[in-house]
């Protein structure tokens, strides 16, 4: 028996949100937000709290400083059930940043990784990953030092018996420099979105994306936002619709949700059918409250925006 369904190594960083802010920021002059929020941030997390809202038994790796945002960071994650056993508390580094300006739908992001940077894969040792059935990287991009040896990693979790996924996110340097061949016949499950996948794959579009790699890739989800998801699995192409949502709150970590509810059902080995289902469900009803994990407090919320909303039954 192993202690966790699933161990996430990712990037964690404290939110800074601003709202209600009177004009655009300019060099020289000092402008007033009326609103602010301070809140955990970062896709792993997202990922992590919802895939523990849904019942899993989930444990984080990841890189923090030593100071108030770290612990806003790990109690956050405790919050949620989430083991925070080996997240590092460095006091080298910084906790990671992002200021978010927010006007309406729309905002301007500024990030300091910080320590987020710095974990490395031999932190992330072979008695972790013993602990686990399933290895979930999130946000490569953002973790330069991990990403170096992410190939070595994801072999050992694989020669160690666990199963894999990745959610690659997006690369703010868009270079876009994944080894996708070395890569990708460990990933059991690879899930960009319809973007990242292009632009990973150096293609036009999707299928010419899955037509270069399929032939050491394994099973390919692409994230198409409202038109759901793409599945690429057994040499065959499949499209499963989103639940659409006509009144969404904002799409703040659709696709890590998306992921959650996948993922929490391919460790349980159902049918990929299933599996893309309950992701566009749990994408969905992240749609329904602003932020990526409000709308998941626990099981019993989730299941019951997903019949209320969506006519789901979990
Ligand atoms: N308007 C919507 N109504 C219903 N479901 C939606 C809507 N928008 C997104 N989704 C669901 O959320 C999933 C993920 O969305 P998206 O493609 O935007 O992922 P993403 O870009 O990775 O998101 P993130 O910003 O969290 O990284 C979709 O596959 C779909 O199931
Ligand atoms: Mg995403």
């Amino acid at each position: 028996m192993k202690e966790f369904d699933v161990l996430v190594v990712g990037e964690l960083n404290v939110d800074v949100i601003l709202d209600n802010i009177q004009g655009f920021p300019e060099i020289g002059k000092e402008i007033i937000a009326d609103e602010l929020t301070i809140t955990l941030g970062s896709s792993s997390a997202i990922f992590a709290s919802n895939l523990s809202s849904l019942g899993n038994k989930v444990a984080f790796a990841g890189k923090i400083g030593n100071d108030s945002f770290a612990k806003l960071v790990k109690e956050s994650l405790q919050n949620k059930k989430v083991d925070t056993t080996h997240v590092i508390s460095s006091p080298q580094y910084s906790t990671g940043v992002t200021m978010v300006m927010n006007y309406d739908m729309d905002r301007a992001n500024v990030t300091f990784p910080g320590a987020m940077e710095h974990m490395t894969v031999e932190e992330v040792t072979d008695a972790i990953l013993n602990k686990a059935k399933h290895l979930h990287v999130s946000s490569i991009f953002l973790q330069t030092s991990l990403k170096k040896d992410v190939v070595q990693l994801f072999k050992r979790a694989k020669d160690l018996g666990l199963t894999t996924s990745m959610d690659p996110q997006w690369d703010p340097s868009e270079n876009w420099d994944l080894q996708l061949q070395d890569l990708l016949p460990h990933i059991d499950v690879f899930l960009p979105n319809a973007t990242e996948f292009i632009h990973i794959t150096k293609s036009m579009d999707v299928n010419s994306g899955i037509e270069k790699i399929k032939s050491f890739c394994n099973t390919i989800v692409v994230k198409d936002g409202e038109n759901g998801a793409h599945l690429w699995e057994n040499n065959e192409f499949k499209t499963a619709p989103a639940f659409l949502n006509e009144e969404v709150a904002d799409c703040i970590g659709a696709g890590d949700s998306f992921d959650a509810g996948f993922i929490s059902e391919y460790i349980k080995g159902k049918a990929y059918e299933h599996c893309m289902e309950v992701g566009n469900i749990t994408g969905a009803i992240n749609t329904t409250a602003s932020g990526g994990t409000a709308a998941f407090e626990n099981f019993e919320t989730i299941k019951s925006i997903a019949k209320k909303r969506f006519s789901y039954q979990f």
